[in-house]
């Protein structure tokens, strides 16, 4: 099997989709929630699912979510009671159908999202929980939905390691997620680059083949 091959064309095909949703958007359902996606949006889909069922939030904490696409990762988080969540993404189409999905779930006070390239329109502002589902595959992006899936020459990877530690709080903690078709190495001497000590915390698999797994990290200052 030719792993990188597959999945090149896998993910070419979930490209497309993301581009052929009609400008009203479309309904997706994930969990037992649904979320609606504008077109050129990344939709909720099994990267995530180890960590919106593994991560821990405590009541009150504050959350930035990196990279929030349809807002799926930073809504479940307000759901588990954080008190203000924070979504950032590069991507317009995503932060409208964040913007949607926050309010649509209740959560317009709590969710605030903000087009930004990683953490450049946050000023100083530090927080409890970073979570991150960003693109973890070293490979050409060549428009903004490819974006969402590949990251040229791992830079966008590289910047949310350098600069994470200015956006936590003292005693805080990050939930990332990575694949076994991603760059897992790079993400590691990455975060010890970072002084962050990393512990797996869940892992799933897409089906029974386990041939496409996704792995949550936490990590914490160390
Ligand atoms: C794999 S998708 C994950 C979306 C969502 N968090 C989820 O779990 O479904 C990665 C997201 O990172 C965003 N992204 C890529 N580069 C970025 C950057 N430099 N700054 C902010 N967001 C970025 C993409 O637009 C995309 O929405």
């Amino acid at each position: 099997m030719d792993l990188p091959g597959f999945t090149d064309q896998w993910q070419t095909e979930r490209q497309k989709l993301f581009k052929s949703v009609p400008p009203e958007g479309r309904t997706v359902r994930y969990l037992d929630k649904e979320f609606l996606v504008y077109p050129d949006t990344f939709w909720p889909f099994a990267d995530s699912l180890p960590l919106v069922t593994h991560f821990r939030i405590e009541p009150g904490e504050s959350v930035l979510d990196v990279g929030t696409g349809s807002g799926v990762i930073g809504v479940f988080a307000c759901h588990r009671g954080a008190s203000r969540v924070v979504g950032v993404d590069i991507n317009p189409a995503a932060v409208r159908s964040a913007t949607h999905n926050a309010r649509m779930h209740g959560f317009a006070a709590t969710m605030e999202v903000l087009q930004s390239d990683l953490f450049d329109a946050l000023r100083d502002e530090r927080f409890d929980v970073v979570t991150a589902n960003l693109p973890f595959r070293n490979k050409p992006a060549h428009d903004v939905v490819a974006m969402s899936q590949w990251d040229t020459d791992f830079k966008v990877n590289t910047r949310f390691f350098e600069g994470v530690g200015r956006h936590l709080r003292p005693g805080g903690r990050i939930y990332f997620v990575q694949s076994n078709f991603g760059e897992i190495e790079a993400t590691m001497r990455l975060a010890r680059s970072a002084g962050l000590r990393v512990a797996e915390l869940a892992r799933e698999s897409i089906d029974d083949t386990r041939r496409q797994e996704f792995i949550v990290y936490e990590m914490t200052p160390g």
